[in-house]
């Protein structure tokens, strides 16, 4: 399956999320309930490799996390890959990625070593769109945007099936961080 770990957002925040995607000019914006912020991208696993990173996370004991959205980015400059909202890096959001990317990575998953760059994808470009006039106004107009901090709770592992019409998402399981 192709997997992923992610934090859900709470409706209030995926809301001002959606808000924020109307007016797009460009592009294929994320349905709102796929909107979720990605901790580790696991790609292809085998079952045997899920179950047995499944028990690792289970043992996971770590204290909420406090995520707030702090504007909007993009991958890409002038040929956008794709629109997001950004999280700021806090330190407690740092080390839970860091510790499910050592778990991942014991379980025998091989991860790329980048930089987390902890963000929302608002919406998706296909390969060679370049970036017009609407589209910096769209930005421009909406540079102040914010939204205040929220605690995440939990965070799920995640299967994705691809389909032309868009990827949908399973909840394979969810685990709390109440430590
Ligand atoms: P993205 O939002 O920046 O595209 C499910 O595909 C999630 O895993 C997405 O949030 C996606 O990030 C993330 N992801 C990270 N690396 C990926 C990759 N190589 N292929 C697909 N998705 C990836």
């Amino acid at each position: 399956m192709r997997a992923f770990l992610a934090i859900s957002l709470p409706e209030d925040a995926a809301d001002a999320l959606v808000a924020v995607q109307a007016g797009l000019p460009m592009g294929r914006p994320v349905a709102a309930e796929n909107l979720h912020l990605t901790l580790v991208f696991l790609g292809e696993i085998d079952d045997a490799t899920a179950e047995e990173l499944h028990d690792a996370l289970s043992a996971v004991r770590l204290p909420p996390v406090t995520l707030s959205i702090t504007g909007l980015g993009t991958f890409g400059e002038g040929a956008p890959r794709a629109l997001w909202a950004a999280i700021s890096a806090d330190q407690g959001l740092v080390l839970l990625q860091s510790k499910l990317e050592t778990l991942a990575r014991r379980a025998g998953i091989a991860l790329p070593s980048k930089r987390f760059v902890p963000h929302i994808t608002l919406a998706r470009f296909r390969h060679g769109t370049e970036a017009d006039d609407a589209f910096h106004r769209y930005l421009a107009d909406r540079a102040g945007f914010r939204f205040p901090s929220f605690a995440a709770h939990s965070f799920g592992l995640f299967a994705s099936t691809l389909r032309p019409e868009g990827p949908t998402y399973e909840t394979l399981a969810q685990y709390p961080l109440s430590g």
